[in-house]
Order: C-alpha cells, then structure tokens, then sequence
C-alpha cells in the first residue's frame, strides 16, 4: 500500500499548479495559463520523496511545456509510483474567467493507470448507489433507466450532465426525448464524473466522449468516492492507434471497467482553479492567497477538503517566472 502521506503531499502539487495558473485566469492566454499549472506542478513534484513516472500526462516527450508521458518526477527516492497529472483541466475556462477549472493530480502503485494516449473516450460515470447498474456495451438509454430503477426516481427526476459538442447531438436528442433533464458544459469533464457521486451536485450520471486521459482521472476519483466508471477508446485516425499499441493497448474496441482505468491503491487530489459547483477557486488577497482542495484515497475513502492560505511575501517563488513578461 502507498505511503498515506503521499495523498497530503499531492495535495500540495495542485494546490501550486491552481495558484500559478489562476493568476492567467481570464487573460485570454491559454498557452499561458497551461504554462503557468505545468511548471508550478513539475517543480511541486520534483519535492516529493518518490520514484515516479507521468503515465497520464499531457502530450509526448517533444511537447513542451507539457508535463510528458514517460517523464520521471520526484526526487528520485522513495516508493515507484504512477501518475496522473492533469495541470489544468478547462485550460479554456480557465483563459476565460468562466467557472470550473480545477487542477488535478492521480496516484497509484506501478500498474494501476491504464495507460492511455491521448484520444477520445466514451464514457459513463456514477456515484456509489448505481455501482454495478451500468453498462457501456448497451445505449444511452438502457443505462439511464437502470440507474433510474437503482435511484428510485422517474427519467425525468434525473439529471445528466454531457459536453456541448456538435459529437453529442443524437444523444440529446435521445435523452430529451424521455424528458431527462440535461446539463451541457463547454469544458471539464473531470469535476462533472466527481459531481454524479456527490448528492448535493443535482448531477446523476455523466454521459458522452471526452479525452481519454481525463477518463481514467475520472476513474481514479470515482474508485475514491465509491462511484462507477466505464469507458471505451476511440479512435479517430490510424495514427493513435499506432500510438496506443506502442503504449501497450492490442483490442481497441476493449470496454474498459472501473478497475481497468485504475486499479489497486489510488490516491486522488484536486485544486479550484476558478470557482466552480466542485471547488471554490483561488482567491487572492494582499501578499497571498486562498485555495480550496479535495484530497482522498481509494484504500480507506476517507475525503479531505482542504483550505489553505499562502504567503506571497514568504513564499515568492510560488509563481514561477512564467510571469516574467506579463503586466503586474
Ligand atoms: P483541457 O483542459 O485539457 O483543454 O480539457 C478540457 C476538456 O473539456 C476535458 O474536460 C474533456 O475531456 C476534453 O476537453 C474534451 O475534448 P474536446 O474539447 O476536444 O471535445
């Protein structure tokens, strides 16, 4: 089992990545702003006492500034542990000043992570009442009225969130066609999968195709809180599933269940970028901030929220000099 302090520890990586890129927050930047939470999280890691290896992260080895894909981060003592980095997840949201970036950390034992390029994934995610109700081989609809049934509520008592792309149109269709209430986002489908497992959400169940590395940080979160998970590859061109056979993917149609995503010990920790239904964003004052995170563990499923003030004056560094040629 991983090091339980390993999870406060990464708590600490989103908390930087969330600051540095918060100051980019509507600038119209995302370059910037992508910047900013990969430098601040690369350097946050690099503290860490472990071995540890970016197996979801953004992009491959000549991708710069991403934090990439085989990258070795931490000190280079300590436990071998895989991770899952997305520094900022709503990189548009985020340049925008619209609600709902988060940066995000995984981490489990070597093994746990699927490793997945990065490609679209189709998905379905729900919180701990409907584990074991879903079924990502049937349609959209045989699984709203299972998780219907395993609620106790009508179709139309049920809320679903989905990403507003042109690629969801038939499923809207379908769902508003038994009068399933539907929440579109525009980005983050992170913190909606988080949402179906807290009953405060209003969010039952998260359907559609998102990225595929965003897929199994939803899967790491949902192991934590108890929810359920699948998902499938999809591939759109013949070279990512050249890509994916070299990270080790043979059947590209697989379905790929809770624990396929990410299995054993996983820890999980997440950071406000800007305020959002799943965390508060960061909030600046004279010299400092305020942060808002979650941080939890699949072993014992306890859930941490964490707020925590930071000191400009004593702690400088914590930009970064990514903001070296930007106003104030
Ligand atoms: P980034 O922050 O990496 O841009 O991801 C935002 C996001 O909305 C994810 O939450 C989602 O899985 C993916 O993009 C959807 O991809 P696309 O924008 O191509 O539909």
């Amino acid at each position: 089992m991983m090091d339980r302090n390993l999870a406060l520890e990464a708590v600490r990586v989103t908390e930087a990545a969330a600051i540095a890129s918060a100051r980019s927050v509507g600038l119209g930047n995302e370059t910037l702003s992508d910047k900013a939470a990969v430098e601040a999280m690369r350097a946050a890691l690099n503290r860490m006492e472990m071995r540890a290896k970016i197996v979801i992260g953004e992009g491959e080895r000549d991708e710069a500034p991403m934090l990439f894909i085989g990258e070795m981060v931490g000190t280079g003592h300590g436990p071998e542990i895989e991770i899952a980095v997305d520094p900022l997840e709503g990189t548009t949201i985020c340049a925008n000043g619209l609600p709902n970036s988060i940066s995000v950390v995984a981490m489990a034992e070597s093994g746990g992570f699927l490793h997945a390029p990065d490609v679209y994934m189709k998905k379905i995610a729900v919180g701990p009442e409907c584990v074991g109700v879903i079924d990502i081989s049937q349609s959209w609809l045989w699984n709203l009225e299972r998780v219907a049934k395993a609620k106790g509520r009508k179709i139309s008592e049920l809320t679903v969130v989905t990403l507003n792309r042109p690629r969801h149109e038939e499923l809207i269709k379908e769902l508003r066609s038994k009068g399933c209430r539907i929440r579109l986002i525009q980005d983050g489908d992170v913190s909606a999968a988080i949402a179906t497992a807290d009953p405060n959400s209003g969010i039952d169940l998260l359907f559609g195709t998102g990225g595929a590395p965003e897929g199994v940080i939803s899967a790491a979160a949902l192991r934590c809180l108890g929810g359920d998970f699948q998902g499938q590859l999809i591939f759109q061109k013949d070279a990512e599933k050249e890509r994916a056979k070299k990270m080790g993917i043979k059947d590209f149609n697989r379905l790929y269940k809770l624990e396929d995503l990410a299995r054993g010990d996983v820890m999980f920790a997440a950071t406000g970028v800007t305020t959002g239904t799943f965390l508060p964003g960061v909030n600046f004052f004279k010299n400092g901030c305020e942060t808002h995170s979650i941080v939890m563990r699949s072993a014992t499923g306890t859930i941490r929220h964490m707020t925590a003030k930071h000191r400009f004056d004593i702690k400088p560094y914590i930009w970064g000099n990514i903001y070296d040629n930007v106003d104030g």
